[in-house]
């Protein structure tokens, strides 16, 4: 996948300017609280997500009293040719995405073209909360290796959006929904049997990399689908998926919305048998986080036969310096560009001399501003 070598940005939380020239494996920005790491990180992400990873208030991302933020990142693709991605976006919520001068329309571009995997200390609360995160594991990785999904996923989420406005409006009848349901059944059996696909084969990767890690969870993790549609539903089957509709339209008219469908599956994580919510300790659920982000890191290679980009945010103060190795050493072993932030220098200054000839750029960040540091 394209290396980020240059990254520029102007504006962006307490980053007033800066340019940097990155490395093509280890990245490593540190500095004190609040110095502006993790901002770096979302800077980066933005060029990939066109959003950021820890708020959805894209304003946010705006420097006080400034109209406007731009970020600019240049990338040096496998074939040594160089693509110039931009993003700004102003206080009134104007965008514009240009990539070597032309316009780009949609974010699903930019991330094809710079995919990231990102971990920061939220990621471990992946599950305790709502399905949300869960839901974002499953189509990060269905986005990347089934080109034909976002297709089916727009059309999927166009009827959705129909059938809702239809059903929030009211006094409808069935024929009104009918179009749209049928759609919604059309679509709906494409990403239900590419997520299948996907999910096979990322459960056995899952699992491989659960096992080696340690002994207490080989064959002790479970991870199902838990799909959105009511239990028993045939997921192969337009008609049958229709015939759940056809019974539950007028609920879904009470309601206002669509209670059921592919948009409300979740994954289901099981330890020993029961909810790993409930039967993990806060240390395994921080290892099988780890293990589902380094499986999500393999399956894309093997089905791409490209590497994602890695974002680490502040994982240090989460992890000890064992497994901080082995994620470092897992992750780059697939040929990452990683990004990596830490309050000290230290906390990773060991870690990485135990992983020889692996080429690192360190980054000091201080109230805004960033020098590279490389001794
Ligand atoms: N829109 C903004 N404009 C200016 N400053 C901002 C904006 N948003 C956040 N900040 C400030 O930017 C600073 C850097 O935040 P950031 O989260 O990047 O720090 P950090 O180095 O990751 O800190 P920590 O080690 O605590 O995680 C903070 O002081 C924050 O208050
Ligand atoms: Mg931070």
């Amino acid at each position: 996948m394209p290396l980020l070598k240059t990254l520029q940005v102007q504006h962006f939380r307490n980053l007033g300017g800066a340019t940097l020239h990155l490395g093509p494996a280890f990245n490593v920005f540190y500095g004190e609280n609040a110095s502006g790491k993790t901002s770096i990180l979302e800077a980066i992400y933005l060029l990939s997500a066109n959003r950021s990873f820890r708020t959805h208030k894209p304003h946010y991302l705006i420097q006080h009293d400034k109209d406007q933020l731009t970020v600019f990142g240049e990338f040096l693709g496998e074939d040594a040719h160089l693509d110039k991605v931009g993003i700004s976006r102003n206080r009134a919520g104007e965008v514009q995405i240009r990539k070597n001068g032309a316009n780009v329309h949609s974010s699903s571009e930019l991330a094809q073209g710079f995919p990231c995997l990102t971990l920061d200390p939220e990621s471990f609360n992946l599950f305790d909360g709502s399905p949300k995160a869960r839901r974002a594991i499953l189509d990060w990785l269905v986005f990347h290796v089934k080109p034909d999904f976002l297709n089916a996923w727009k059309n999927y989420a166009r009827a959705l959006k129909q059938r809702n406005m239809l059903l929030r409006r009211g006094k409808i009848n069935r024929l009104e929904l009918l179009p749209w349901d049928t759609l919604l059944c059309k679509e709906a059996l494409k990403v239900e049997a590419m997520r299948q696909e996907v999910l096979v084969e990322f459960i056995e990767l899952f699992e491989n990399v659960l096992s080696a890690m340690s002994d207490e969870f080989d064959q002790n993790i479970e991870l199902s689908y838990k799909t959105g549609w009511p239990a028993g539903t045939s997921l192969d089957s337009e008609k049958s998926l229709l015939t759940v509709l056809d019974g539950l339209w007028q609920r879904d008219l009470e309601l206002g919305y669509s209670s059921s469908g592919s948009h409300r599956f979740d994954l289901k994580f099981q330890y020993c048998h029961r909810l790993a919510s409930e039967n993990l300790s806060r240390g395994q659920k921080k290892s099988v986080v780890i293990a589902l982000h380094q499986a999500m890191a393999m399956l894309f290679v093997r089905r791409t036969g490209h590497t994602p980009a890695i974002l680490l945010d502040d994982l240090p103060s989460e992890l000890d310096s064992k497994r901080l190795t082995a994620l470092c050493e897992n992750l780059r072993s697939l040929g990452s560009q990683l990004f990596i932030s830490a309050v000290a220098r230290e906390q990773l200054a060991t870690v990485l001399e135990e992983l020889k000839d692996t080429p690192c750029s360190w980054f000091h960040v201080k109230q805004g501003q960033i020098t590279v540091n490389n001794q």
